[in-house]
């Protein structure tokens, strides 16, 4: 058991589980994107991937600006996360395979958000302010690809309102022009 005791270590001791974390999100996209039905999910879930390996590409830049060696940390949320996904995925088919897929998706983005701004407050505090810049990039892309996911959601959600007949889809069509207003 470490004694952490200071912000520095703590720092880099956060920059290795994140590192751990996109690492396994490196694996397990394709596997998403290889089971959902959806064709513009599956490119998103793709381009995730490609941006998610500059991910670990820019934390490695971060360790080299804090004179560390790259390292992964056990990331037990990520783990957790992952874990989740493949039961979701293993339990479901078809558009609801796909929802799930997105449900799961947006959780790991949630966690890479919150992770990213406390790695972003800590290494502004640290005064690294290279790495926060660095950190502040991927922050912005994980917003981005939280906020394609709800779109993709959404859309997903529309289609299957269009395909209801009678008066749920208008009261669906009614509401949702009302929410967009
Ligand atoms: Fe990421």
């Amino acid at each position: 058991m470490e004694n952490m005791q200071n912000l520095s270590e703590l720092f880099e001791a956060t920059l290795q589980d994140v590192y751990f974390a996109e690492k396994m999100l490196v694996k397990a996209l394709p596997k998403m994107a290889s089971k959902v039905s959806s064709e513009d999910l599956r490119q998103g879930l793709e381009d995730h991937l490609e941006q998610t390996r500059g991910h670990v590409s820019r934390l490695e830049e971060v360790f080299k600006i804090i004179g560390s060696k790259a390292k992964g940390r056990e990331c037990k949320a990520m783990q957790g996360l992952v874990g989740e996904t493949e039961e979701v995925m293993s339990e479901t088919s078809g558009a609801a395979l796909d929802a799930g897929a997105i449900g799961c998706a947006q959780a790991v983005e949630h966690y890479e958000i919150a992770r990213y701004g406390t790695l972003k407050a800590w290494a502004k505090q640290l005064g690294h302010d290279e790495a926060v810049d660095i950190l502040e990039a991927t922050l912005e892309e994980e917003k981005a690809a939280n906020e394609t996911l709800t779109e993709l959601a959404m859309a997903d959600g529309n289609a299957k309102a269009d395909d209801i007949g009678g008066a749920t889809a208008h009261g669906r069509r009614g509401a949702k022009k009302a929410h967009a207003n």
